[in-house]
């Protein structure tokens, strides 16, 4: 489907936006299928470095890395990657992958082009064939790789840019400078260092396309929020950079938000959507909202709609390993699924919401050598310089390097366990296969209305049927 045009030109926004899910969940496949449908596909900007290069390693069986790559705009980028990186042969599943390089803010010229290669290739395939909406979604505390993703998923002609896990106020600055074409900078959070010490990272998009001059269009800057506070500052601050808000609710799945009081959640960590409607801009309710139902009830409060997560992540399009996504949904038939928002586990920081059930096996404590990195937190170590700590990585390293035994408690190594949620998972030394880890949100009851059983799967085209009412125009937009 076209994007909708108003009669200035300017296309409509859409109701449904599929939520950016990492790493891999919410990949080109799933972004394409929604966008398709007319609403907003969202690809998660997450690790897509290490996604491209194992995709590669594992021999791009229908050749789409390598069909994304042919067209990215420096020829001598790609080829370089191909040659590093893809392998014709199928990887034996007892072998590891290749590894890159942990990124940092000192990033070699080698990985800047891979990630934004990275971002090119997600994005080309995610509009491939199609008008609609796509979108990439990053966290603002994944910093490193910020400059690099935006400018490729530019070159792709991303059209809308969701930012959450943080205070998003450098990004739109970036988007301006990108869409000249001309250098961007971005102010990297290093914990301990004094607050006249400040560490930037830069990106020159000539200095990595040379031959490349034309100007890219800018994309949509949509802040993911938890309260009417950050989305009143945010709009106070930036003003018309900010094209329209997502507020999240902590009943989502991924990351959410801490309470506003203790490690409980309470009315405080409520937000009512008419303020949010006073600050003028678009908006989307977020966190349990795969019903029609709750898709009207959102337009009723003067909400363009909702984003939605889980329901997409649960369908047949994701990124998610069938036998993970079956079991899971087995299991919320059987009433053996359980919710927890574990307030240790990410190395953000963050609450993370997991889903758990006998017999499935989730990742826990099980601590390797930081070997990706994504998480790692930059410091100021005693001699001056910036150094790196992860809390999810052996204790005994964290500590040496400073870290706070606090810090270290209960924390998992995310990176890790999300990409074998997806089967790019890595192989352990021993010959083991690091173990998935599963986050949804709280409601699920979308899967009543979806499923008929035996069969434990739909597709997007289901699930954006059952929102709209079988009529994408039905949502009133
Ligand atoms: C598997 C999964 C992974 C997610 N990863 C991210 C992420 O990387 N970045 C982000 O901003 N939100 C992430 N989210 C949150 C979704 O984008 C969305 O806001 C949320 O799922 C909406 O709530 P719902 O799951 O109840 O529909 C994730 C959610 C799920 C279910």
């Amino acid at each position: 489907m076209e994007k909708k045009l108003y009669k200035d030109g300017s296309h409509s926004l859409p109701a449904i936006i599929q939520g950016g899910m990492g790493v891999a969940v919410s990949n080109w496949q799933l972004a394409r299928a929604v966008s398709r449908k007319g609403q907003m596909g969202v690809v998660s900007g997450t690790a897509l470095d290490t996604v491209l290069i194992r995709r590669l390693q594992d021999g791009d069986a229908d050749g789409a890395m390598r069909r994304a790559i042919a067209a990215f705009p420096c020829q001598k980028i790609g080829q370089a990657v191909l040659d590093k990186w893809y392998s014709s042969e199928t990887r034996p599943v007892d072998k590891p992958y290749g590894l890159k390089p942990l990124p940092d803010i000192a990033m070699a010229r080698r990985e800047v082009e891979l990630t934004i290669l990275a971002g090119f290739v997600e994005i080309y395939l995610a509009k491939e064939g199609h008008e609609g909406w796509v979108g990439i979604n990053l966290l603002e505390k994944i910093q490193m790789s910020i400059l690099p993703t935006l400018l490729g998923t530019m070159l792709a002609g991303v059209d809308a840019v969701f930012v959450g896990g943080g205070i998003p106020v450098s990004i739109p600055p970036i988007l301006s400078a990108f869409s000249r074409f001309e250098p961007a900078e971005l102010k990297i959070h290093v914990q301990g260092a004094s607050p006249e010490k400040d560490t930037r990272m830069h990106l020159n998009p000539a200095e990595y396309l040379p031959v490349y001059r034309a100007r890219l269009s800018r994309p949509r800057f949509f802040p993911i929020v938890s309260s009417e506070v950050l989305a009143k500052s945010l709009v106070r601050k930036l003003g018309d950079a900010v094209d329209g808000l997502v507020v999240e609710h902590h009943r989502a799945g991924g990351h959410n938000a801490p309470p506003r009081r203790d490690q409980s959640y309470g009315p405080k960590d409520e937000y009512e959507p008419s303020r949010i409607a006073a600050l003028g801009k678009p908006f989307w309710l977020d966190g349990g909202k795969a019903s029609p139902e709750a898709l009207q009830a959102a337009i009723a409060t003067g909400a363009q709609g909702v984003q939605i997560g889980s329901a997409f992540a649960c369908s047949e399009e994701s990124g998610i390993l069938k036998n993970i996504k079956n079991a899971t949904i087995q299991a919320y038939l059987d009433g053996a699924l359980k919710w927890v928002t574990d307030f240790k586990a990410s190395p953000t920081g963050y609450p993370f919401k997991r889903v758990q059930f006998k017999g499935y096996a989730d990742a826990d404590d099980e601590r390797p050598v930081c070997n990706l990195g994504y998480l790692r937190h930059a410091f100021e170590d005693a001699k001056g310089q910036i150094a790196y700590r992860c809390p999810a990585a052996v204790k005994k390293l964290f500590y040496a390097k400073g870290g706070d035994s606090k810090e270290a408690e209960g924390k998992i190594c995310l990176c890790n366990s999300l990409l074998a949620t997806v089967g790019l998972g890595q192989v352990n030394p021993d010959g083991s296969k690091r173990r998935p880890l599963l986050t949804l949100g709280e409601d699920l009851s979308f899967l009543d209305h979806l499923l008929s059983p035996p069969k434990l799967t739909y597709t997007v085209d289901d699930l954006i049927a059952y929102l709209t009412g079988g009529v994408p125009d039905a949502t009133g937009i």
